[in-house]
């Protein structure tokens, strides 16, 4: 993992010190609400709901379990006792007291925490493939060149004050866990022929109330150019793109005006002013960094299953095949430990819960974990022949659930319990949908399909990109729900279509049941959701939930 060096760690610290004197200023008047509101959210507080939020910044996704700790004391010393863990592979604090967001700040500079650019129009927390650097099919470990566009970003004065937000995504490896046709800016490491490694580069992705999947604009950038090829699409961007209207100003909205090909031919042109200058990140630079992310876990363990199979029991079975992944190196694993347990708040988790997982990473993954956009925890350096002790440790704290990839794994937002800009709750209804379709053995038989929710149009539960998404709308003060199916991040990326008219809150497991049924009924042998929709087509689901005529559906 990289560690902070002198200059970071001043940083950090002095930024904590001049909130510090910002958050004095402001209680005791000197300050007014709209002065303090850039400087509080600079540093990741937003007032929400109930009481001010605090978001904390999870760099790429990846922690050591002191940091874990820390997350875990500040949940319990400052909060009510838990956490939750974002799609942008932050942890949010709903409930801290605005005097004390300081001392948090202070707390985490000291494990190398921050929440700086967690929100405003700058460039956001970087989010890669929760197993980078030990997937069995990646190409090239991306956290190196993670590590180099967090530092690029952070504070950036030119990219302090874009247009809106912007959201960077890298994978490694061809099989997209990223989700990078979703950002503002995706790259997706490739291998030429040649052997040469660049990057295919796709700009102008997002979900939000316009979503889109991102165009490439690059075939192949040649890896030394990742950051002046950036620098080439901020400025851009920063320059045309639009500051008169909030929903006009992401750069998916520029790209569209322009059109992908005039977009990109602007960006080549900044790109020549900028290509192998000072932003170029040769050889000895890329080496530097990339000593920082070596494998604890540097050569093949043991290949012995100790008898994996031999554990007979059905539960760890589907354990195995859900939530355990292929490593690069022999003799180790991927281990997802699920937050998705039946009725804990997807992605949330307790200081219990965070403590142990501190202690299952130090004793089983090297001290390391990672956050997946799926807000799930990962831990990356498994020895095979520890599969079934860890199992049995993670199932003592809830921690075992095997639904990876399943339709109980739902991925949501806070929504209407916590979030300001709600239509409707999303949690409750993730529960009930969770409730009705099973247990790990029932969710299991269904098979691998994504099932998202948010409660507004923001979509930060990502709801279009999954197989079956859920979007909170309301209708004359009312909570309803909309229904999109086809929704994919990866092979193709998709945008889920609108199904039909909504349903009311306590139809929706009724609903989900219902299109889980018709693919079970036309599926064929190891046809997963997805791709029994794409085959049948929408109308099938749709005649399916509303009848022969659509517009007949009583709560239209
Ligand atoms: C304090 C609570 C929150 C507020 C006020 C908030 C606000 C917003 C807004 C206004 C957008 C739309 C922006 C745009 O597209 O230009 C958005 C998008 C998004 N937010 Fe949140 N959000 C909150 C919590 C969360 C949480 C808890 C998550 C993760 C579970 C999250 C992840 C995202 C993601 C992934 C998007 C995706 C849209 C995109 O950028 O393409 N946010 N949020
Ligand atoms: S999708 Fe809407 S309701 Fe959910 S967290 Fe985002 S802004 Fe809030």
């Amino acid at each position: 993992m990289y560690q902070y060096d002198d200059t970071d760690q001043r940083l950090v610290d002095e930024r904590v010190l001049r909130f510090r004197d910002q958050m004095r200023r402001f209680l005791a008047g000197e300050l007014s609400e709209d002065d303090f509101r850039p400087l509080r959210l600079q540093n990741g507080l937003y007032i929400q709901r109930h009481a001010p939020m605090l978001r904390v910044a999870i760099p790429y996704g990846t922690m050591s379990s002191p940091q874990l700790r820390m997350l875990a004391r500040i949940a319990r010393d400052f909060d009510r006792g838990y956490g939750h863990f974002t799609t942008r592979c932050n942890i949010q604090f709903n409930w801290v007291r605005l005097e004390e967001t300081p001392d948090i700040l202070a707390e985490l500079a000291t494990v190398q925490m921050h929440a700086i650019q967690t929100s405003g129009n700058c460039i956001r927390n970087i989010t890669t493939d929760p197993y980078a650097g030990v997937a069995a099919d990646e190409v090239l470990d991306p956290r190196p060149y993670c590590e180099i566009l967090r530092q690029w970003s952070t504070l950036s004065p030119e990219y302090s004050f874009l247009p809106r937000k912007f959201k960077i995504a890298l994978t490694g490896s061809p099989n997209d866990r990223a989700a990078v046709s979703f950002h503002d800016i995706g790259a997706r490491a490739l291998r030429r022929d040649d052997g040469e490694i660049g990057f295919e580069v796709f700009v102008g992705g997002g979900l939000g109330r316009t979503p889109m999947v991102g165009h490439r604009i690059q075939t192949f950038l040649p890896r030394h150019e990742l950051l002046s090829y950036f620098d080439a699409i901020l400025r851009v961007y920063n320059r045309h793109g639009r500051r008169d209207k909030k929903y006009k100003a992401r750069i998916k909205i520029l790209v569209k005006e322009l059109g992908p090909e005039a977009f990109a031919a602007e960006v080549d042109k900044e790109w020549d002013y900028l290509r192998g200058g000072p932003a170029r990140i040769d050889d000895d630079r890329f080496a530097a960094m990339e000593a920082h992310f070596r494998s604890p876990a540097a050569t093949p363990a043991d290949a012995a299953e100790n008898g994996l199979a031999g554990h007979g029991d059905p539960a760890f079975q589907r354990w195995l095949a859900r939530n355990v992944a292929a490593h690069r190196l022999a003799g180790y694993a991927i281990v997802t430990l699920s937050l998705k347990q039946t009725g804990n708040p997807p992605g949330d988790a307790t200081a219990a819960q965070m403590d142990a997982v501190a202690e299952l990473a130090e004793r089983y993954s090297a001290g390391e974990i990672r956050v997946s956009h799926e807000q799930n925890l990962v831990l990356p350096q498994v020895r095979r022949a520890d599969l079934h002790a860890l199992w049995r440790d993670a199932a003592d704290h809830r921690l075992a659930t095997a639904n990876i990839g399943l339709a109980t794994d739902v991925v949501c937002c806070p929504g209407g319990d916590f979030c300001s800009l709600a239509n409707a709750r999303s949690l409750p209804v993730a529960e009930a949908i969770q409730r009705r379709l099973g247990d790990d053995a029932a969710a299991a038989d269904i098979g691998p399909l994504t099932l998202n929710i948010s409660g507004c149009v923001n979509a930060c539960g990502h709801h279009h990109i999954g197989n079956i998404g859920i979007l909170g709308v309301d209708k004359n003060g009312e909570e309803w729900y909309q229904v999109t199916l086809g929704g994919s991040q990866d092979g193709p990326p998709a945008i889920g279509r609108i199904v039909g008219p909504s349903f009311r809150a306590e139809e929706v497991p009724a609903v989900v049941e219902k299109v889980v049924g018709l693919y079970r009924l036309q599926r064929r042998d190891g046809e997963v959701f997805v791709d029994t929709l794409r085959r049948i087509g929408h109308e099938s689901f749709k005649q399916h939930l509303y009848g022969a005529d659509h517009d007949a559906h009583p709560q239209a």
